[in-house]
């Protein structure tokens, strides 16, 4: 199989992930626990380990800041119903955005508790920061919007958002799903209160692992740090056990430990752990230089064959890995169903958890089909990919 859906999950993994993974699980797979014996003080010491690591990817000041998920989506939940209070509040999100962030909003906006704007993007997936100046207001308590679009894998201004937001004093929250491994993330640069992002994308890890780095404005209950506290009381979306102090009736007001409820997926951080060392050495820069060169062979490609219509920018220098096209005369489902049936490869097919973006870009509701190679994809890859497209379309005319 020829595996070109990496904005879905990365495939496949390094070796090193499998073996960290099945090492720990052999060997060190205790539950942790701050008060308990050798082996749980110990799990605890690999979590808190991957914590460090995590808050240096992001530039974030406090490890215990780096909160443990399930997902992206997981995450995105936790901070998005975390942050907003009771009373009726203003949100503002874009029509880039993926069902894990548009449907818990639109959740809240059906309950009474958000007044929801969404601002659009141009023609080729890019939103004006200018946009999200203008739809601020008084009561704007926060706004979220993703990094990268997983669709078009269209770079945003998420600095330029984030000063914006920063300076009409609300919080900002990022989806880093599309991001996290191949784009510089640093949360103080980007004013970001929030961000969400999965282990098992771009950073190489498992299925299962997921973050969410809370910024100094988001203090738990009782506890208000940093220079510019907002006022909020970040509620957790899970409670339960913490490893650690039974004592407290609630959730202990500490981080990580506030919004960490449950036992969490250690035999997954060990695994990501092994892989952020693999991103670290293999480097970013040139893990994202390697799916720009191979975009760059596609849409060469492409480019002037009016059998395929290209979404987003031609330069590949404004996007990561991810490519949406269609090919004339194919409903872009059964154009993957081919891919794969014929030619042994896996694309995605369809609106890719984005409704609103296939709305704005005039693709709802059969939506694209989505090309997105990885670090491991090679060369030979792209050009069978390459020789594939052009039999599908000739065979759809
Ligand atoms: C932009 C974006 N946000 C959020 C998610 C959800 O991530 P997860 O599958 O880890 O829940 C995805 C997944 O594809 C995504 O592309």
């Amino acid at each position: 199989m020829i595996y070109l859906d990496n904005a879905a999950t990365s495939f496949p993994k390094p070796p090193e992930v499998t073996k960290a993974i099945a090492r720990f699980l052999a060997e060190a797979a205790a539950n942790p626990g701050r008060g308990g014996h050798r082996m749980a003080v110990n799990a605890e010491r690999m979590l808190d380990d991957v914590r460090a690591k995590i808050a240096r990817l992001v530039n974030g000041s406090d490890p215990s800041r780096v909160i443990f998920t399930l997902s992206c989506t997981d995450a995105l939940n936790i901070a998005i119903k975390g942050v907003l209070p009771d009373e009726r509040m203003h949100v503002v999100t874009t029509v880039l955005e993926h069902n894990s962030v548009s449907r818990p909003l639109q959740g809240l906006v059906d309950a009474g508790r958000v007044e929801l704007t969404r601002i659009g993007c141009d023609g080729q997936g890019f939103v004006d920061p200018d946009d999200v100046r203008r739809a601020l207001r008084p009561d704007t308590r926060l706004v979220v919007m993703t990094h990268v679009s997983n669709v078009l894998g269209t770079i945003q201004d998420v600095a330029a958002v984030g000063a914006i937001v920063r300076e009409h004093g609300a919080l900002f929250c990022i989806d880093a799903a599309q991001s996290a491994g191949v784009v510089p993330i640093d949360v103080a640069a980007l004013h970001a209160d929030l961000v969400a992002f999965p282990g098992h994308k771009a950073l190489l890890g498992p299925t299962g692992t997921g973050i969410l780095y809370v910024g100094e404005r988001c203090p738990p209950p009782g506890r208000k740090l940093g220079s510019d506290p907002v006022d909020t009381t970040f509620r957790p979306w899970r409670e339960g056990g913490t490893g650690g102090d039974s004592s407290s009736p609630t959730q202990p007001p500490i981080y990580p430990y506030y919004l960490e409820g449950g036992t969490p997926n250690t035999v997954g951080i060990a695994g990501l752990s092994a892989a952020l060392d693999y991103v670290l050495a293999a480097g970013s820069e040139a893990m994202l230089a390697h799916e720009r060169r191979l975009l760059e062979r596609i849409l060469a490609r492409l480019d002037g064959d009016e059998r395929f219509t290209v979404y987003g920018p031609r330069d590949t220098a404004r996007r990561v890995g991810a490519l949406s096209i269609n090919i004339a005369g194919l409903d872009p489902n059964d154009a993957a169903a081919i891919l794969d049936d014929g030619f042994g490869i896996a694309v995605r097919a369809g609106l890719h958890c984005a409704p609103y973006c296939h709305r704005a870009l005039g693709t709802f509701p059969a939506g694209t089909l989505r090309i997105s190679p990885g670090p491991f994809t090679t060369d030979d890859d792209i050009t069978a990919l390459i020789d594939a497209l052009g039999q599908v379309a000739e065979a759809a005319l």
